[in-house]
This record gives C-alpha cells, sequence and structure tokens, in this order.
C-alpha cells in the first residue's frame, strides 16, 4: 500500500480507529501515524535495524536470557527446513500438544491407567540432541483434557488421579526439566467465584487447595525444576486485565504465604495490538509486584495477533515488530524476567489461523519467521529488544 493511498472505512476499523472513520478517508500514513498514537507505538519510521547477524538466543544470553519457542513433533518431523531453523534460534523448546493430557495428534494419557510417553519422549530426546531445555506445558490446565478425563475424575478419585499423573510425567524426567507449568489459567474474572478462580474440573473435585496440593505434587517428584504458575490475559490497559492482574497477585501472594513451592509467573503474553491499550507503567508496576514475592517472571506464550490490523502485509509487518519491540522493552527492564518463549517461530505453524483467523480469511503473521522460515521484522524486532536489555 503507498503512503498516500486512502485506506478503506473497513481497513480503518481493523485499525480500531473507528473514531477517525467519520473524519472522512485519511491516507494509509495519517492513519497509521494515527494508530500508533493511539497505541501509544513510536513513529512507524522506526527502521527495526539491527547489527550483525546472530541468532536469537545467542542475543538472548548476552544478556543472561533464555530464548525459545514451542513447536510439536508434527511440525518437526515431517519439516526439516522448520526443525533447522528452531536449532538455530532457540535455546528451549517448549511441546505444544505432548505433555498435555491430550492435544493435537498427541495423546500422553489414552485412558485412567496408561500412559503413552513416545511423543513426549521424541520432544524431549529432540531438544536434548540439539542442546536445548526443554519446559513441561502443562500438569493441570481445563482445556485439552481427554474425553475420558471428565466421564471419570469426581471428588472421590481427584486427588489419587492427580498424584499419578504428576508422579509418573514430572518424575520420567526429574533433573532434566528447566520448567513446569504446573497450574495454567486457573483465574477467570466473568466466572465470578470466589478469589476469581475459574470454575474447573479440578476446582470442582478438589476444591481451591488443588493449585497448593499439585505444586507440592511437583516438587517431590522433581525438586530440580522450576515451578511455574502460567496465566493469560495479563498485558494491557483496561478493567478485566487490571482484575486478572490482581487476582493472579492474590493467588500469588496466597501460595508464597502458605509455603506453597512455587519459583515463578508465567505471563502468556498472546498480545493484539488495535483492540487493546497498552500501559507500559501498570505492566511495569505489575512485573515489580510479581518480583516483590521472590518469584522470577517468564514471558511463555508470547505471539502478537494481526486479527485486527489492515490486510496490507508491510503495514501488519510493522505493527506486529513494534509490538514485539514496545512490550519487551517494557518487560526486559525487570531484573526478575529470565526467559521469553515465543508460541511458534515461524507463521506457517501458528495456531492463531486456526484460534484467531483474520476476517479477511488471509494467513496470519504472528511470529518471527514467514512460512519460508525468512527472517521478517519482527525477528528484527526481539533482536533489538535482547540487545537493548539490560544483563541479568
Ligand atoms: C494451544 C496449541 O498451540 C494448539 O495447537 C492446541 O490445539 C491448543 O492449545 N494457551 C496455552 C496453550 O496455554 O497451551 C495453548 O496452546 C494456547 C493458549
Amino acid at each position: 500500500m503507498k503512503k498516500n493511498q486512502l485506506l478503506t472505512r473497513r481497513q480503518a476499523l481493523y485499525l480500531g480507529l473507528g473514531t477517525f472513520v467519520g473524519i472522512g478517508a485519511l491516507t494509509a500514513e495519517e492513519l497509521l501515524n494515527s494508530f500508533n498514537q493511539n497505541q501509544s507505538f513510536a513513529d512507524t519510521n522506526r527502521s527495526f535495524n539491527i547489527a550483525g547477524a546472530n541468532p536469537l538466543k545467542e542475543r538472548a544470553a548476552k544478556k543472561g536470557l533464555i530464548y525459545g519457542t514451542s513447536t510439536t513433533k508434527f511440525s518437526l518431523s515431517l519439516d526439516t527446513q522448520h526443525a533447522a531453523a528452531i536449532v538455530k534460534d532457540c535455546d528451549m523448546l517448549v511441546p505444544g500438544w505432548e505433555f498435555k493430557w491430550t492435544a493435537g495428534s498427541a495423546n500422553l494419557r489414552p485412558d485412567a491407567e496408561n500412559f503413552d510417553f513416545s511423543q513426549a519422549d521424541w520432544m524431549f530426546d529432540f531438544a536434548t540432541t540439539h542442546n536445548m531445555s526443554t519446559r513441561g506445558h502443562t500438569l493441570v490446565w481445563h482445556e485439552s483434557l481427554p474425553k475420558w478425563f471428565k466421564e471419570t475424575v469426581n471428588k472421590q478419585n481427584a486427588q489419587q488421579l492427580l498424584e499419578k499423573h504428576i508422579e509418573r510425567v514430572v518424575g520420567r524426567y526429574a533433573g532434566k526439566i528447566h520448567s513446569w507449568d504446573v497450574v495454567n489459567e486457573a483465574i477467570s474474572v466473568s466466572d465470578g467465584l470466589p478469589n476469581k478462580l475459574r470454575k474447573t474440573p479440578w476446582l470442582n473435585s478438589l476444591g481451591p487447595e488443588y493449585i497448593d496440593l499439585a505444586f507440592r505434587l511437583t516438587a517431590a517428584a522433581d525438586p530440580d525444576a522450576l515451578l511455574v504458575y502460567n496465566e493469560k490475559g495479563l498485558d494491557y490497559d483496561d478493567q478485566i486485565y487490571d482484575q486478572r492482574r490482581a487476582a493472579v497477585l492474590k493467588l500469588l501472594e496466597r501460595l508464597k504465604s502458605q509455603g506453597t513451592p512455587i519459583h515463578a509467573l508465567g505471563t502468556q503474553a498472546h498480545l493484539s495490538p488495535g483492540n487493546n491499550k497498552f500501559n507500559p507503567e501498570k505492566l511495569r508496576q505489575f512485573f515489580r509486584d510479581v518480583a516483590s514475592l521472590g518469584l522470577k517472571i517468564m514471558i511463555t506464550e508470547l505471539d502478537v495477533s494481526d486479527k485486527y490490523l489492515p490486510r496490507d502485509i508491510a503495514i501488519r509487518d510493522r505493527i506486529v515488530a513494534a509490538t514485539y519491540e514496545d512490550y519487551l522493552s517494557v518487560v526486559l527492564d525487570e531484573p526478575a524476567v529470565i526467559a521469553v518463549i515465543t508460541w511458534g517461530l515461524s507463521d506457517k505453524y501458528t495456531w492463531l489461523n486456526e484460534f484467531a483467523p483474520r476476517q479477511d480469511g488471509k494467513p496470519s503473521r504472528p511470529l518471527p519467521l514467514d512460512t519460508q522460515m525468512q527472517r521478517k521484522l519482527a525477528w528484527n524486532a526481539i533482536a533489538r529488544a535482547f540487545d537493548n536489555a539490560p544483563k541479568r
């Protein structure tokens, strides 16, 4: 799109600039600049230039950070170019399906009695072979539960089911896993329960203590792993995000005060520009509050959805890159942040095409590499954020 080309009304709305549409068409540049002011981005002439071509893992490691990505056996075993790109850029691997109860083509828990570790072992072996650490994701979640689970679990057998799962899964890799997302997404403001806990089969069968229990079982099964509480929707500035951050902080305070063996907060950071307000100071304060509890912080599922951005790829890529750099430049100022994991490395395998597709049906472009494993402006933005981050 040319800078002086008029955007359609629809594109202006995409930019979250509905208020501007009424004043007649603006040029692409005028709208993008308004978008940037509206979204508190730096100027759109940002160069995204970087020094050198060294990989993201090296730039992160120079600052005492770990950079990694999630992926699946499906996309690694069938796509050698993709596998090579991950080995080149990443120091950590997060199996996106294989350590869940069931997800995609993986089925760790075929029934209440048995485990199928074949795909989890394959992913662990791939990481180890390529000198990458592994994150376990995730032991206790309300999603990715096999059909038999909800038909089987009840107040009488839930604790035994949880104990067996954690002892077998965590125990199998004990001493060899960097960190476990022990509990994922336990907070739901809209569920309206005390402490804003989410209505899950775990809460229903074990009560609020299921969270502490899961951490204690995991610590017993692997005293070396970093134990993480992982949560989504902590990034932006509006009431629901304020409430969620407050509820997560209260949960972390409660867990720490009762001696739960928890070591870090994982913030998923699925970012979505053009549809949210970004408030750097609020985010800094939240990270300071978490760190003041003696917890580390991991950015565990970072990606930037272009769902609400214009069709034009050049504009989309610029806004996605600016979002990465603006977010990381804020969070990496917090010394407690130890790792940045993107939820995928290449657009070819982003979950967003399925879970948050664009209305125009165009493929999403949320990640550092394009579908041909070529570096995008987003790659440069992450590289710059690491290069400019304070050393841990
Ligand atoms: C997603 C995977 O990327 C998909 O492939 C899968 O079908 C569903 O789960 N938050 C999480 C992740 O904690 O486990 C989810 O991953 C994305 C949202």
